[in-house]
């Protein structure tokens, strides 16, 4: 499917004209541009490309073109297996209900088999590293402890407060008046506050890790619990990125 034609220059500057999370949710290769810059599509994805290029002082021709061959390579989407449904489906033309269903199936429910399984994961190699590794893992064991906290509580307040009465104000049965309406729109302003803290607690692990690259002598467990844990890693930006660029803009532009 070809999402932008970007042949000349007129539609290039429409691309730098557009949301870095329209963009990203467009054309999903996008995100290797965006990483390798440091431009940071979860909590700036509203924000208009060129400007975010304009202030980091990216706004070069060679650094365009880049992002052109990127968007040229990648204007198709290719279906692949679970984890990477998400880079496949177009969300924007979903329906509040699908996107909601998926959120909670496919998200919510992995969030909350993996953490404690992680967890558990965890304190088994800090027991075993502890004399070789001390500082690395207690240093992991304390991000995704925190990672931990704020999604046990985000999870309730993203269900409780905010997805049911989405899909009854679509419905008609919450007016913008409602005591119930004012709670999920404090409860999105709540959820992208927390999701702006779950980025740079991502990025300081991927950074602890060497963006999960096992120690030289790290036993099976390690190297099974670096691969989930960037599997985790992938999941949340992809899972906030839904949130914050897709779902939540219906109802905050209204
Ligand atoms: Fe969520
Ligand atoms: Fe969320």
């Amino acid at each position: 499917m070809k999402i932008l034609n970007i042949n000349n220059n007129s539609n290039n500057f429409k691309i730098l004209d557009q949301k870095i999370g329209d963009i990203l949710n467009k054309i999903p290769p996008t995100k290797e541009f965006f990483e390798k810059y440091n431009i940071d599509y979860c909590c700036d994805g509203r924000k208009i490309l060129k400007d975010v290029l304009t202030e980091m002082n990216l706004n070069k021709p060679e650094i365009i073109q880049e992002l052109i061959s990127i968007v040229e390579r990648g204007c198709e989407f290719k279906p692949s297996g679970n984890d990477e449904v998400i880079k496949s489906t177009d969300f924007i033309n979903k329906s509040n209900q699908e996107v909601i269903d998926y959120i909670l199936s496919h998200f919510h429910e992995g969030l909350r088999k993996t953490l404690p399984e992680l967890n558990a994961s965890l304190l088994k190699i800090m027991r075993a590293h502890i004399k070789k590794h001390k500082v690395l893992y207690w240093k992991l064991h304390e991000l995704l402890h925190k990672l931990t906290y704020i999604i046990e509580g985000h999870l309730i307040l993203e269900e409780e407060n905010i997805f049911n009465t989405m899909l009854n104000v679509e419905k008609g049965k919450v007016s913008k008046d409602s005591k119930e309406y004012k709670t999920m729109m404090e409860g999105i302003q709540e959820s992208m506050n927390e999701h702006s803290i779950m980025g740079p607690t991502l990025k300081e692990m991927a950074s602890l890790t060497n963006n999960y690259t096992p120690p030289e002598d790290a036993c099976q467990t390690v190297i099974n619990t670096y691969k989930e844990l960037h599997k985790l890693q992938d999941h949340l930006l992809a899972h906030t990125q839904l949130e914050n660029n897709i779902l939540f803009p219906r109802f905050l532009n209204k």
